[in-house]
């Protein structure tokens, strides 16, 4: 296979379901190599039981919740509660990928494997985040009802291509997103529980990318038009959250996921493995695309650029209040 054969053809007589089929194969061999490389883990082993204490409500001894009572950072506190509002959204993800991908054959063992995997993430965040009380257990559960009530839809509805392009770049934007979060938390214990929950979401991504890989090499136009498109109007998927603007904007300032990390950590590793931008042999709608991406990524670059200058200045400035 190569990536410079010339284009099958365009847009022409590929529908969804003529997709999936062409893709079946390579999804059957991407699940099973996942299932070779994937180790079971148990996520009751991350959670710190001995520090738990009852809550009121029930129980006489219940000890009321209090800030003090967690080591956990600030900003550790602010993402953890994004990031794991955004696992607890799986429904509604699961609902998305069994619509556009079917739930028979490699595709349907896939939709549910990687459900099953998932749902460990919420269940150990949500399992240290009561057991060490590093965050306010009634507001996290009215966040959770808010969010979950709101459901998730995919911004680009078109199509299984367009889906195959988002998850490929949403599962290593969790990933980033995890590990910088467990690096600042301040907690080795959430460190430890974090970069194993990356290390999954890594696995999920090495799965999604090998597959649009597939995707860019039978459909290539279709599939540039579907990364440029997901691309451009990347938002992460738990944008839904109650007061997620705020959150997401102490996640920049705090460095766990910003435009340059976007920039440099997850949209252009994947765009490089996949050489997309060096991809030839396109129709005219393909080569648009592929185009505009391009300058996008370059905008968003200069973007990054712009943001790196104001954060460096805002280091700077707190570091001289620190000091004087
Ligand atoms: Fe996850
Ligand atoms: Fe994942």
């Amino acid at each position: 296979m190569t990536l410079t054969s010339p284009s099958l053809d365009s847009s022409a007589g590929w529908t969804d379901a003529r997709l999936l089929y062409a893709l079946e194969e390579v999804v059957e061999q991407e699940l099973n190599r996942h299932l070779k490389v994937a180790k079971d883990w148990m996520p009751h082993e991350y959670v710190p039981w001995s520090d738990a204490r009852n809550f009121p409500g029930f129980f006489e001894d219940g000890e009321a919740w209090d800030p003090s009572q967690s080591k956990v950072t600030d900003i550790g506190k602010t993402a953890l509660v994004v990031n794991l509002l955004t696992e607890d959204n799986l429904p509604s993800y699961h609902h998305e990928i069994a619509s556009l991908f079917g739930r028979d054959g490699a595709w349907g063992t896939w939709v549910h494997r990687w459900t099953a995997e998932e749902g460990r993430h919420g269940i150990v965040m949500r399992d240290y985040l009561l057991a060490s009380r590093a965050v306010d257990p009634d507001k996290l559960e009215q966040f959770r009802m808010a969010h979950m009530s709101e459901g998730f839809e995919s911004d680009n509805r078109h199509s299984m291509l367009h889906s195959v392009a988002y998850v490929a770049f949403q599962e290593l934007a969790t990933r980033i997103s995890h590990r910088n979060t467990g690096h600042q938390s301040g907690d080795p214990v959430c460190d430890r529980m974090l970069a194993r929950i990356a290390h999954d979401e890594n696995l999920h991504m090495l799965f999604y990318r090998n597959l649009l890989r597939a995707a860019l090499e039978i459909a290539p136009d279709l599939a540039m038009q579907a990364v440029r498109d997901v691309v451009v109007d990347f938002r992460m998927p738990g944008h839904g959250i109650p007061g997620f603007e705020r959150a997401a904007a102490q996640m920049a300032i705090g460095e766990i996921y910003n435009m340059r990390i976007h920039h440099d950590d997850v949209l252009e590793p994947v765009l490089r493995n996949l050489k997309v931008l060096e991809i030839s042999g396109l129709g005219p709608e393909g080569l648009r695309a592929q185009e505009e991406l391009g300058l996008f990524m370059n905008g968003l670059d200069a973007e990054a650029a712009k943001f790196d200058v104001k954060l460096a200045a805002r280091k700077a400035r707190m570091a001289a209040r620190a000091a004087g």
